[in-house]
């Protein structure tokens, strides 16, 4: 790809901070730790890094509650090292992608605690309103917070501010003009700094219906959903997202925005990358999608109809530092694992941009078992009883070494590691041709040397209808679907073929020709494959 359409198939590897390198033993992940380690991603192939936030924090929510947008903090460096930081990725070919966190600020952040001391019209810059009921003890409306509970906190002096997610994380009114211009002058501190694009953090959520309507039927804001709601997905963001697309052109680049927007359909989500607006959008739909060839087929050609119609790549995610990891979630154990493989060669093997969370290439499954006393994810803290989601796919990378921390840092980790680790470390891995972290770096040599694989085809702009039927002409990614046994895919892209079989048996196709990459060793007399079960 022309690097000025670097990101169009880019591969996208998602750095979790706290938990990929720890260079000073303090048990949680920092930046120059990730220098540090850089080399592991440019063998392993990918195009760029997208870091999860390392700003000044008091950390309620894993850095998503930022008190200094400006500032790098303390537990993960300084300013300098988030400069050498980005200079050696790019001396390595890597391009960096920072997040930036619009919809909340943290309850610590300066204009938050202006607005609760009482200082004149801060606290127009949040969402602070009047209770309902007798002496206002009723929360201004009944929506409810992503980690769980009222999506309003009280102040001591009686008012309500809303918080969609944790009480710490106050929301901003983007109605207010000085919220949109701190957040493009801290765009352009960090494009200064050199940095290739920005992850938007709840994308989706910047503005809310006027009024703020009650949802009226008790319905949790749920993150992954198809009602739509009256604080996410309103059309009020993309006006936002426009203007900050006109900020990245006005930098050399192209410098990117990639949009977290959980939106209610593909249709919804398309909009997010109109030529005008956010380079790419964060395309979720593989992490609600079982183990199911129709499923992933369904969700394959609606996802690449959906973007390829405004002329954006579609991404592709099957792990992130919010969800059960896949190898998990496709059943665990020796199944999961091959399953995971499988899946990483359709994702790469799909026109687009895929995305790679960290120890995704080591094959790591979720921690189930993590005391509940280590966990820190406020999704857990605040729904006792429930399950807590989001630390157990948190857990500390694995570099060498027979024992935790397994090479993370010079003490602890900040999470426990499991017992059992030490095969998954890097260094256990590299340069064993069965382990997955060979099979990644394979997969995204190939994506390199073989122009067709990922690539998107001539056609980008033009409007697309089907991502190409069963016996017609290559839709407009060139890809094009093949009759296959119920449970197996067979796609053709420019000069090769994908077959990807869901059953737990295998399975002989007639053999599209020699077999380049397999996820498990595939038979093969010349006429016919023998493909493996998962
Ligand atoms: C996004 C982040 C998640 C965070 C939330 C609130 O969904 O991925 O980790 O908790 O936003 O900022």
């Amino acid at each position: 790809t022309a690097s000025g359409d670097w990101w169009r198939d880019a591969v996208i590897y998602q750095v979790y901070v706290r938990s990929f390198a720890d260079s000073d033993g303090d048990g949680v992940g920092d930046l120059r730790g990730v220098r540090e380690r850089l080399p592991h991603l440019a063998r392993l192939g990918v195009d760029a890094v997208w870091l999860t936030p390392f700003y000044v924090s008091p950390q309620a929510d894993g850095g998503y509650d930022v008190a200094d947008y400006r500032a790098v903090d303390p537990l993960f460096g300084d300013l300098a090292d988030a400069d050498d930081l980005v200079r050696a990725a790019h001396a390595l070919g890597l391009r960096v992608i920072v997040d930036v966190v619009p919809n909340h600020t943290s309850d610590q952040h300066p204009w938050f605690r202006a607005a609760l001391a009482g200082e004149p019209g801060a606290r127009e810059r949040y969402h602070f309103h009047p209770g309902r009921g007798a002496a206002g003890a009723q929360p201004p409306n009944d929506w409810e917070s992503v980690f769980g509970g009222p999506a309003w906190s009280r102040t001591p002096d009686g008012q309500w501010y809303l918080h969609l997610f944790a009480p710490e994380q106050p929301d901003l009114n983007w109605e207010h003009p000085e919220v949109a211009e701190e957040f493009a002058s801290v765009l352009r501190f960090w494009l200064d700094l050199g940095i290739d694009g920005f992850r938007v953090d709840v994308a989706h959520g910047m503005v809310k219906a006027p009024g703020l309507p009650d949802l009226g039927h008790g319905a949790q804001a749920t993150l992954i959903g198809t009602q739509p709601l009256p604080f996410f997905d309103q059309d009020g963001v993309h006006e936002i997202h426009r203007s900050w697309r006109r900020l990245l052109d006005s930098y050399e680049g192209p410098r990117i925005g990639v949009a977290e927007a959980w939106a209610p359909s593909s249709e919804r989500l398309a909009l997010y990358v109109r030529p005008d607006e956010l380079h790419q959008a964060f395309n979720f739909r593989f992490l609600k999608c079982p183990w199911d060839a129709e499923g992933m087929r369904t969700v394959i050609d609606e996802s690449l109809a959906a973007t390829t119609s405004v002329g954006a790549p579609t991404t592709w995610v099957l792990s992130n530092h919010d969800v059960v990891r896949h190898v998990t979630r496709y059943g665990g154990g020796a199944r999961g694992l091959a399953r995971a493989r499988a899946a990483a060669l359709l994702m790469l093997a799909l026109p687009g941009s895929a995305y790679v969370y960290q120890g995704e290439e080591l094959g790591l499954p979720e921690v189930l078992d993590l005391p509940d006393a280590a966990r820190k994810d406020p999704a857990f803290l605040r729904s006792a009883g429930q399950d807590g989601l989001r630390d157990g796919c948190r857990v500390p990378i694995p570099w060498s070494g027979a024992q935790p921390p397994y090479g993370f840092g010079p003490g602890g980790s900040w999470l426990p590691q499991p017992a059992g680790w030490d095969g998954l470390s890097v260094a256990a891995q590299t340069g064993d041709p069965h382990s997955t972290l060979e099979l990644y770096r394979a997969a995204l040599e190939l994506r390199r040397a073989l122009p067709g694989l990922g690539a998107p085809e001539a056609g980008w702009a033009q409007t697309a209808g089907e991502a190409g039927s069963e016996d017609g002409a290559p839709g407009p990614t060139g890809m094009r679907w093949l009759p296959a046994p119920e449970g197996v895919l067979l796609f053709t892209r420019p000069g090769f073929a994908c077959t990807f079989n869901t059953r737990p048996t295998p399975v002989e196709l007639p053999a599209p020709g020699r077999p380049v990459l397999s996820s498990a060793p595939v038979e093969t007399d010349g006429r016919t494959v023998l493909l493996p079960p998962d």
